[in-house]
C-alpha cells in the first residue's frame, strides 16, 4: 500500500500547486475536496504536468466525520496538509457562520478524525491576516496576533485549537504556515487561480484588466506612508509557497512538534509596482483609477523570513516579474479559468 499525504482542498489554487511540488519531491498526494471553489478538470491538468495518471482524488467534505473515518481506515495516510476552507474576507463579514463552519468546525472534525486514526502530522494553511494591523514590518512570527475580520478570526482560532491540541498531546507534529500574498501560476499555464465573480485580490484583478475582461483597476488609496502612497504587500509565487509546504512537511515528519512559520519573500511591492511589472510581463496597458482606501487594509505587510530559512531550510526563489509572467500565461490560455 502507498503511503499518502492527504491534501484537503487539493483541487484549489494553492493545493493543486502543492500536489505538483509533493509529486516532484517523491510524495504521493491523495486529494480530498468538495469542489465548492474548484473544478475536477484540475486533476487531468495535474496528470499532464506531473506525467502519469492523475493523482487520486476523492470528493468529500472535511466536516463529514463518518466519511473521514472511512477515508483514514481505507488508506495508508501518513500526514495531512490542510488547505480546505473558505477564504474571501468580504464574504466572511456577510456570512460568518459559513466561515466558522467550514474553517473552524471543519478543521476540528478533521483533527478529531486524525486523532482517532493515529495520524498526528499536520500542516495547516494559516495566513498573515493573523497579524491584524502589524506594528512594524518585516513581521516576525512572535508579533502579536489578532484578527480584524471573521475570516482572520477563523484562522486564528484554528491556530489556537491546534496549539492546545499539541499541548494536550505532544505526539502531534503541527506546522502553522502563515502565507503572505500568493500570486502567479504553474509555468505550464495549465493550473492557476480563477476567482468566481469579481476578484477581491489584486493580482487576478490586474490580469483580468490586462486580458480585457475588466475595464480598469481601482487602486485602493494612494495616501499611505509607503514608497508611492499605495499599499505594499509581500507577493509570493504560488510554486515557492508549494515548495514551502514540502519543506514544512519534511520538518513536521522529523517530529518537530508545533511550529508557526511565515511564508513570504521578505520583499514588498506597492500596487503601482505590481501594475508596472504586469504591464512589462504582458505587453498590455493596465488601466487604473485611484480610489479611496479599502476598509480594513493595512499600509504594508511584509514577512520576516529568517525563521523559514533557519527552521525549514526554505526560501522563495521567484520574484514579482516571474509571478506576473506566469499569471499572464495562465490568464491568456484560460480566460475562463477551468470553464470551457
Ligand atoms: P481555494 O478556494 O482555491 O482552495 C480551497 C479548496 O478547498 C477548494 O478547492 C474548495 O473546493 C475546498 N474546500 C472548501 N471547503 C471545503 C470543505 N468543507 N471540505 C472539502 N473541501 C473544501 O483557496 P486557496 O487560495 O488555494 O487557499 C487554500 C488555503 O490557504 C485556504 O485555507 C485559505 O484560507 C488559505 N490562504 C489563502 C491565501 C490566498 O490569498 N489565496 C492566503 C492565506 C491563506
Ligand atoms: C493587495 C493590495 C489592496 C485589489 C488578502 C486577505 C488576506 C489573504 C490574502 C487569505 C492592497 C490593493 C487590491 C484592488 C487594490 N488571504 N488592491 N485594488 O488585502 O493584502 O490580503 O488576500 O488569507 O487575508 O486579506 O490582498 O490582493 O486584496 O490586496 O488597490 O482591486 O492591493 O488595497 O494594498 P490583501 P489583496
Amino acid at each position: 500500500m502507498k503511503n499518502y499525504v492527504l491534501v484537503t482542498g487539493g483541487a484549489g489554487y494553492i493545493g493543486s500547486h502543492t500536489c505538483v511540488a509533493l509529486a516532484a519531491a517523491g510524495y504521493t498526494p491523495l486529494i480530498l475536496d468538495n469542489l465548492c471553489n474548484s473544478s475536477p478538470k484540475v486533476f487531468e491538468r495535474l496528470a499532464r504536468i506531473v506525467g502519469g495518471p492523475p493523482p487520486r482524488a476523492i470528493e468529500g467534505d472535511i466536516r463529514d466525520r463518518q466519511f473521514l473515518d472511512r477515508l483514514f481506515a481505507e488508506n495508508a495516510i501518513d500526514a495531512v496538509i490542510h488547505f480546505a476552507g473558505l477564504k474571501a474576507v468580504g464574504d466572511s463579514v456577510a456570512d460568518p457562520l459559513s466561515y466558522y463552519d467550514n474553517n473552524v468546525n471543519g478543521s476540528m472534525v478533521l483533527a478529531a478524525a486524525m486523532q482517532s486514526a493515529g495520524v498526528k502530522t499536520l500542516v495547516f494553511s494559516s495566513s498573515a491576516t493573523v497579524y491584524g494591523e502589524p506594528e512594524r514590518t518585516p513581521i516576525p512570527e512572535a508579533a502579536p496576533c489578532w484578527a480584524t475580520n471573521p475570516y482572520g478570526r477563523t484562522k486564528l482560532m484554528v491556530e489556537q485549537m491546534l496549539t492546545d491540541l499539541h499541548s494536550a498531546d505532544p505526539g502531534w507534529n503541527i506546522g502553522l504556515l502563515r502565507y503572505f500574498n500568493p500570486a502567479g501560476a504553474h509555468e505550464s499555464g495549465l493550473i492557476g487561480e480563477h476567482p468566481k465573480g469579481k476578484p477581491n485580490n489584486l493580482m487576478p484583478f490586474v490580469s483580468q484588466v490586462a486580458v480585457g475582461t475588466r475595464e480598469y483597476l481601482t487602486v485602493h488609496g494612494n495616501d499611505y506612508p509607503t514608497i508611492d502612497g499605495t499599499g505594499v504587500r509581500d507577493y509570493i509565487h504560488v510554486l515557492d509557497l508549494a515548495e514551502g509546504h514540502v519543506a514544512a512537511l519534511r520538518h513536521a515528519k522529523a517530529r518537530a512538534g508545533l511550529f508557526a512559520v511565515n511564508l513570504g519573500t521578505g520583499a514588498g511591492a506597492s500596487v503601482l509596482e505590481v501594475i508596472t511589472a504586469f504591464e512589462k510581463a504582458s505587453g498590455r496597458k493596465v488601466a487604473y483609477k485611484i480610489g479611496p482606501r479599502r476598509t480594513g487594509d493595512v499600509p504594508a505587510s511584509v514577512a520576516d523570513t529568517s525563521l523559514a530559512r533557519s527552521l525549514l531550510g526554505w526560501q522563495a526563489q521567484r520574484g514579482l516579474n516571474q509571478m506576473c509572467v506566469d499569471s499572464w500565461r495562465w490568464q491568456q490560455a484560460n480566460p475562463n479559468g477551468y470553464d470551457d
